[in-house]
């Protein structure tokens, strides 16, 4: 929330009342990637798969003033089982309202298992993909898989895509998914640049420079390599 002074105040921010996961560490630089490609013009849409009440959709939503801004979520209850389509409209509601406090921006939404959504459907939302990309649905390997084929399909140029809980111990799938995709895509140009706030942070190859020099300009606590890579850490 602003204070009239231009900065934003950390206490009042509205994204902190919305219930979900999100370290203070991952907001910040999220939201520092986010003005970094707005300066550098190449913010296209943002897109968020695996949305829950909308607290990263929020971060997402405030930080794009050029693109779409799409949410995909199955809608599901605490034991993973689709909610009836009343409970689910209501959900998508609750998720509307929750973004509204921190963002006029529109969302698209769309309920759905991300694995029955297609490149083409999103293109057809984004022509000019997406730069800026969550992946926080399904956390079994397979369903990890399937997302980054999603992302690495719409990334546009100059993007990044953002992984939770990778390295989390409690959810092995998500690091098995990454490692086991790379495996059954040698030729993948997705390459780390930093972690942090239980995310990773990953861009395309070409674009890997310019991505490990900003993050290194971010407060952070290490350095290091992994996948071939220099990676920041926060
Ligand atoms: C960890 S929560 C997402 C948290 C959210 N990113 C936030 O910022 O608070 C995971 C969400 O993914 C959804 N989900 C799980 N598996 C899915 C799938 N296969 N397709 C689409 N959504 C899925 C669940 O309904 C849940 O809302």
């Amino acid at each position: 929330m602003a204070d009239g002074t231009g900065v934003q105040n950390a206490e009042c921010d509205p994204v902190d009342a919305i219930d979900g996961w999100l370290s203070e560490s991952a907001k910040a630089f999220s939201e520092a990637l986010l003005s970094r490609q707005r300066l550098a013009l190449c913010q296209t849409g943002s897109l968020e798969l695996g949305v829950h009440r909308g607290k990263f959709l929020a971060v997402l939503a405030r930080g794009n003033d050029t693109g779409v801004v799409v949410g995909v979520d199955a809608m599901l209850d605490a034991e993973g089982r689709d909610l009836s389509p009343e409970h689910a409209a209501e959900a998508v509601e609750h998720i509307r309202r929750n973004v509204a406090t921190a963002s006029l921006a529109p969302v698209h939404l769309i309920t759905a298992r991300t694995a029955t959504v297609t490149p083409e459907d999103l293109l057809g939302i984004s022509s000019n993909g997406f730069s800026f990309i969550h992946i926080d649905a399904g956390h079994e390997a397979e369903d990890v898989r399937t997302d980054i084929a999603l992302a690495d399909a719409v990334l546009s140029t100059g993007g990044v895509i953002a992984m939770d809980d990778f390295l989390n111990v409690w959810m092995p799938g998500v690091t098995d998914g990454l490692y086991s995709y790379r495996a059954a895509n040698p030729d993948t140009d997705i390459v780390p640049f930093a972690a942090g706030g239980n995310k990773l942070f990953l861009c395309r190859r070409a674009d890997h420079d310019l991505y490990a020099a900003f993050a290194t300009t971010q407060p952070h606590g290490a350095r290091g390599r992994m996948m071939g890579c220099e990676l920041t850490i926060f």
